[in-house]
């Protein structure tokens, strides 16, 4: 099993440039003197930072991405920004499909797919977020939902192209909430998205695949979360936005 350990960070709409260069300066210091393991660390502030964000993290083994790319290459889209430009800043991933943009930006499951096959072709790893509401974990249509997400976002990229996929696993109704799926819920998810994967690729591909969790995952959490078997890490919101608790979380990958 040769799967990548990874805690992201997701800033969301924080920071301004310069508060942004500051939160990355404490990150890459503690990171420094306190993480030994061989976790990959990456952020993803907002996309106005990203240029001075890859000067500030050259040499440290930290991850850059973007929250969002269109799937255009270019073009009359005001106010949008192409996988190109992303991968021009020096960032090397990009998320795809939060729940967020699926809520509040009308992102579907043909959006996405169109989004993550322009951004493999410009060289971007794509962390693509999957999750169900709380209506649907209700109605327990939950692994409907996060199948029909994998399939129709993710399952027309062929097997190299799907080589540089995260996925991450964010059921909504624990983003922001303070409401964190129990480890069980989500290495149950996590175990139903492997098999998926496994059943449309190969059980190889499977189990190369990075599964991240995502929502409210904070330092007292994290350790219970990354311990199940199926959990290759995090995706962080809030604590992703505080130096000392974003790397408090990275420990929990020990
Ligand atoms: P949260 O956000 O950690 O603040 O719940 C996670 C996310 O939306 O990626």
């Amino acid at each position: 099993m040769t799967r990548l350990k990874i805690v992201a960070g997701n800033w969301k709409m924080h920071k301004t440039l310069e508060e942004s260069q500051s939160l990355i300066t404490e990150i890459r210091g503690i990171v420094r003197d306190e993480i030994r393991s061989n976790t990959k660390v990456i952020v993803c502030p907002p996309y106005i930072a990203l240029a001075a964000a890859t000067r500030l993290l050259e040499g440290t083994g930290i991850g850059l991405g973007a929250q969002n790319c269109h799937f255009e290459e270019q073009g009359a889209f005001t106010g949008e920004i192409s996988a190109g430009m992303i991968k021009s800043t020096g960032a090397e991933y990009v998320i795809i499909g939060h729940s967020e943009r699926r809520q509040y930006f009308g992102e579907t499951n043909e959006t996405t797919a169109l989004k993550s096959k322009t951004a493999i072709r410009h060289g971007l790893h794509v962390i693509f977020c999957v999750g169900e509401t709380l209506s649907q974990r209700e109605d327990k249509s939950y692994f409907r939902v996060v199948e029909a997400q994998l399939q129709e976002g993710l399952f027309h990229l062929d097997r190299k192209e799907f080589s540089h996929i995260v996925i991450a696993y964010e059921p909504v109704w624990a983003i922001g909430t303070g409401l964190t799926a129990s480890p069980e819920q989500a290495q149950e998810m996590h175990a139903y998205i492997r098999k998926v994967v496994g059943m449309h690729y190969t059980d190889e591909i499977a189990n190369n695949t990075s599964i991240l969790y995502g929502g409210s995952v904070k330092p007292d959490n994290a350790q219970t979360l990354f311990s199940q078997g199926d959990i290759d890490g995090g995706l962080i919101g809030g604590a992703a936005l505080k130096a000392r608790d974003f790397v408090d979380i990275v420990k929990g990958m020990h």
